[in-house]
């Protein structure tokens, strides 16, 4: 591959008395990419040849000579000389790599560390939103990188399937759950039977009272409860898997909150024995004002339910015991970015090795908003992400059909191309910022124009 920056180390060395190794080491990149993707500032050749570093530019520029193969433009502003390369040559270049040499880019720099990815984590019987898509192509997208680098990865689904609502589920299905057919649509109609039960909640404390002894069933592994529990999962996983097999996502390991609901009352010792687990109000808090965090964190609630929070944080203590992991990434959105810094800072309280609390990184996404504007369940804007993916893929047919029409393996190319089409859009865009989804530009074949940022991390 063209080495640019030896190139015009090269070519600045034939007009200017230094050799190029040397000049090399003054080639620049300019933060900037407005500024060119190279830039050779002039201001220590000023002082030896006592001109201005405007005027040297100026005269390098007209003296040397550049491959329009490779260097597209050079121009000068202020004391620097800019080169903005030949990217179509450079694209078709690394394309044609990445498809003839075998492994391209792959490293072994990750040898003997590992990681995990915790990504895609959706919530049992309720809708998989565009959010988890994001969380699930980023939280791959990284993995795949990881593992491609050499590193012993783990791929994690956090799945949200434990916490007092589903005390709530459990009663709505008792006693409405033969109306509803839950072979088609289950999460639609758990839903419903969800919106029933809170409204019902509301007008009557005695069932209120249920649905909480519900969930303590379910924490003392009541069968019954447990059985509704489980089919609640079981309807879920089909629906997501329908999901995981169209995006070709895997995990390592699908755990649960459920799983950690046994392993928190290690966790509620290991903080009582820091001294700084505090009552306040019946329910158990660390508080975290000295860490410039004004919201202290609800360890447990007054009714001594375990909560979001505990379950992370025994998730902590047992990934660092079962992976030994140098870093523990988490693709959430920045919603939850309080959470995060909450219990990264109480896991230092737990008493395990530093190596583990310096590794967990909060991986923040900003949300995904329609050109319409921000999805509602209540306004029926919710995209369903299994109809999502396959409009991409119909629009993609169409495309094809309009514009090759005698393409072989058409549905297998439509597929690809769909898929790829919603996976780059989400992958392209800043991480950080909110993302907006346009069909107009995921399926927009004319041309990339965006810049694509990249998934920095830490
Ligand atoms: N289930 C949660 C949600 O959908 C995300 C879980 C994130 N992971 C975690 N370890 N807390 O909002």
């Amino acid at each position: 591959m063209i080495d640019f920056k030896q190139e015009i180390a090269e070519q600045i060395s034939k007009i200017v008395n230094m050799n190029k190794e040397e000049l090399e080491k003054y080639i620049e990149k300019p933060k900037d990419l407005k500024n060119g993707d190279y830039a050779f500032p002039c201001f220590r050749l000023a002082k030896e040849l006592k001109k201005s570093p405007t005027s040297i530019a100026e005269d390098i520029k007209n003296q040397i000579h550049i491959d329009e193969d490779i260097i597209e433009k050079v121009d000068v502003v202020g004391g620097y000389l800019n080169f903005y390369i030949q990217k179509d040559k450079l694209t078709k270049e690394v394309v044609f790599k990445i498809d003839n040499e075998e492994e391209y880019g792959k490293s072994r720099i990750g040898e003997g560390k590992t990681i995990i990815v915790e990504y895609s984590a959706p919530n049992i019987a309720k809708p998989f939103h565009i959010g988890h898509l994001r969380t699930t192509l980023i939280g791959r997208a990284l993995y795949n990188v990881y593992k491609y680098l050499g590193y012993n990865t783990i791929g994690i689904n956090h799945l949200g399937d434990y916490g007092t609502q589903f005390g709530k589920m459990i009663e709505g299905y008792k006693l409405w759950g033969n109306e509803y057919n839950l072979d088609e649509n289950p999460i639609e109609k758990l839903m419903d039977m969800y919106v029933r039960i809170n409204t019902l909640c509301k007008e009557d404390v005695e069932v209120l009272e249920r649905c909480r002894d519900n969930f303590k069933l379910l924490e003392q592994k009541d069968p019954y409860c447990v059985e509704i529990w489980e089919k609640f999962k079981t309807l879920s996983m089909i629906e997501f898997n329908k999901i995981y097999d169209l995006l070709n996502i895997k995990f390592d390991s699908i755990k649960g909150e459920s799983f950690y609901a046994d392993k928190t009352q290690e966790v509620i010792e290991l903080l009582e024995k820091s001294g700084k687990l505090q009552e306040s109000n019946g329910a158990k808090i660390v508080d975290l004002e000295d860490k410039g965090i004004n919201t202290p964190c609800i360890i447990e609630k007054t009714n001594g339910s375990s909560i979001y929070a505990l379950r992370d944080l025994a998730a902590i203590l047992y990934r660092a015991r079962t992976y030994d992991f140098d870093k523990c990434l988490y693709v959430v959105a920045y919603e939850q970015n309080l959470h995060f810094k909450q219990i990264f800072e109480v896991a230092k309280l737990l008493g395990i090795d530093e190596k583990y609390t310096n590794g967990l990184k909060h991986v923040s996404y900003g949300m995904v908003r329609l050109l319409t504007g921000k999805m509602s369940t209540r306004e029926g804007t919710v995209v369903k992400i299994e109809d999502l993916l396959k409009e991409s893929i119909d629009r993609a047919k169409k495309i094809i059909s309009e514009k090759n029409p005698d393409l072989q393996d058409k549905e297998e190319i439509a597929k690809k191309v769909g898929i790829g089409a919603v996976i780059f859009n989400d992958l392209s865009s800043d991480r950080i910022k909110d993302e907006i989804f346009d069909w107009n530009i995921i399926l927009n074949f004319q041309g990339e124009t965006r810049t694509i940022y990249p998934i920095y991390i830490c």
